[in-house]
């Protein structure tokens, strides 16, 4: 791909990382605590969800997904139960004082709140305090009791493995919204993932498709040691939750914005009234936008032997993508079929017309600014086969797999099988984000130091032997690394032996 100056655009911040560096002090503070304070409030921490089960169990008997039982004196008192008991846990976890801020609307005026940014499973408090309703994935209420404390709030389940979930989701979203405050207000975490609070990322349509009133509300933690934020990249699970009752004292705030009530335009166009509403709650924040959403997040956290490595380039085809509306027309047929045609043209090289041609587009901004990203050389034409390995690992960063397979099938002359030397390094800094490839570190390992040609069962054999692939076999821009054929497997298991 075209070597671009994104470095300085600033698309490269990534608020899916979280990096937590401790303090000579910090340490001795946690060390001390750990031995200390932690093992009384895991465990004070523990007996009030333990002891909230009974409650929630209690009130769940004989309750239907669809219809809201009447308010009867022991449901009250249960629900009083419940919030003594989850506000005294997380009294014992730290968060010893909230401050609320602003006041919550009633449920008869604003059916949903939004919530940001999200960065935690503490965020659950607001949700305790309040019993609102939430959107949750339909497998944790098997998890044994959290999932019969998360039954209780009522959350509107997402059925992953259903393919009409999202619609589903917002269905029964709108239904009750619609139910004029007889259902309990639902807290919607719009940004729909986890970020490190340093801006507030693309909000998910959920909330504002109904186009009824909303309320945001905001989260802060002013804690000096961050040791709140769960990220896809960072401290896991346990260590938030030992790290945080290892603080004498965790704040947080709460604050409810003004209501917000959609005009025409915006209840026609729900992206536009997410937007509207971001913008506000980012200002209330202090922090900023960015175009980022939870689809990029698997673009920056992406994962495996061939995990990418500069995610700049890719990020944006992706945003060009979704503004084209082809990110969502992608599935993996789409892709067999976009591949078989761009193996048809055999490295022919298309001028942006062609292109758009190619892709059933009409010659937009947008698709010049797509077109000009594989325009490597300048001249105006591009190799499609670029464009698909790109598009195929956008769609599935996760899956390098597939995106090679993919991509060996468009390469793979008839004959006798194998892509060129120069042809795996291209595939492979398109998938990576990287430039000046050097891959004689791969044919290296297959002891094949003359190189020539490569098969996917030769190069999928290499990846096995080596889990860092990337860092041991591969020299490119900004990774400067020979390999050394000492550090290399070959593929029949042997160490290859030197031949240079
Ligand atoms: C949080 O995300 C920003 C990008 O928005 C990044 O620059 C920063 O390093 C991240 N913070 C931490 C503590 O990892
Ligand atoms: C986000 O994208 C929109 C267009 O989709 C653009 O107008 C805006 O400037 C972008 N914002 C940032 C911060 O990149």
């Amino acid at each position: 791909m075209k070597a671009s100056n994104s470095r300085c655009s600033g698309v490269a911040r990534n608020p899916f990382v979280h990096e937590l560096k401790l303090t000579m002090t910090e340490k001795i503070k946690i060390g001390l605590m750990s031995v200390t304070v932690f093992p009384v409030r895991l465990l004070l921490v523990s007996f009030f969800m333990l002891l909230a089960w009974p409650f929630a169990f209690t009130a769940s008997l004989g309750r239907s997904e669809f219809v809201i039982e009447p308010q009867t004196w022991w449901r009250r008192f249960i629900d009083l139960c419940l919030r003594v008991i989850m506000r005294a846990m997380w009294f014992c976890g730290g968060f010893h004082w909230i401050k609320v801020k602003g006041e919550r609307a009633p449920p008869s005026e604003v059916p949903i709140l939004t919530v940001a940014p999200h960065s935690s499973y503490f965020d659950a408090i607001p949700v305790t305090m309040t019993m609102c309703s939430i959107v949750a994935k339909l497998e944790s209420r098997s998890v044994p009791v959290w999932g019969t404390l998360i039954s209780y709030i009522r959350p509107v389940f997402v059925f992953r493995s259903d393919q009409n979930s999202r619609r589903k989701t917002v269905e029964e979203i709108k239904r009750r919204a619609q139910t004029r405050g007889k259902w309990p207000q639902i807290m919607i975490f719009s940004e729909g993932t986890c970020t490190n609070r340093s801006g507030l990322i693309l909000f998910k349509a959920g909330a504002f498709i109904p186009g009824l009133p909303v309320q945001p509300v905001v989260l802060r933690y002013p804690n000096k040691l961050d040791t709140i934020t769960w990220t896809w990249q960072g401290p896991g699970a346990f260590k938030i939750l030992w790290l945080t009752l290892c603080q004498p004292h965790n704040p947080m705030e709460i604050e409810y914005l003004p209501v917000y009530t959609p005009s025409n335009e915006e209840k026609e166009n729900p992206a536009l009234f997410a937007n509207n509403v971001r913008a506000i709650m980012a200002k209330a924040l202090g922090v900023p936008l960015t175009n980022l959403s939870f689809d990029d997040r698997e673009i920056t956290v992406s994962r495996g032997p061939l995990r990418i490595q500069d995610y700049n380039v890719l990020l944006k085809l992706n945003q060009l993508l979704c503004q084209l509306g082809l990110r969502t027309g992608t599935s993996e047929k789409v892709l067999e079929e976009l591949s078989r045609r761009a193996r048809k043209l055999q490295g022919a090289r298309l001028g942006l017309e062609d292109f758009a041609q190619f892709l059933s587009l009409p010659v937009t901004d947008t698709l010049t600014q797509v077109h000009s990203i594989f325009d490597e050389h300048g001249d105006g034409e591009i190799d499609t086969r670029h464009y698909v390995v790109a598009l195929s690992t956008v769609y599935r960063p996760s899956k390098s797999t597939e995106t090679l397979k993919l991509a060996f099938k468009m390469y793979e002359s008839e004959e006798n099988g194998g892509v060129l030397e120069e042809e795996l390094a291209t595939i492979l800094e398109i998938m990576l984000g990287v430039k000046e490839l050097d891959v004689s570190g791969v044919f290296l390992a297959l002891g094949r130091p003359d190189r020539g040609k490569i098969t996917y069962n030769e190069l999928h054999c290499v990846i096995e032997q080596h889990p860092d692939f990337v860092t041991h076999c591969l020299d490119f821009k900004d990774h400067p690394h020979k390999p050394h054929p000492e550090q290399l497997k070959s593929c029949n298991g042997q160490k290859h032996k030197k031949d240079d």
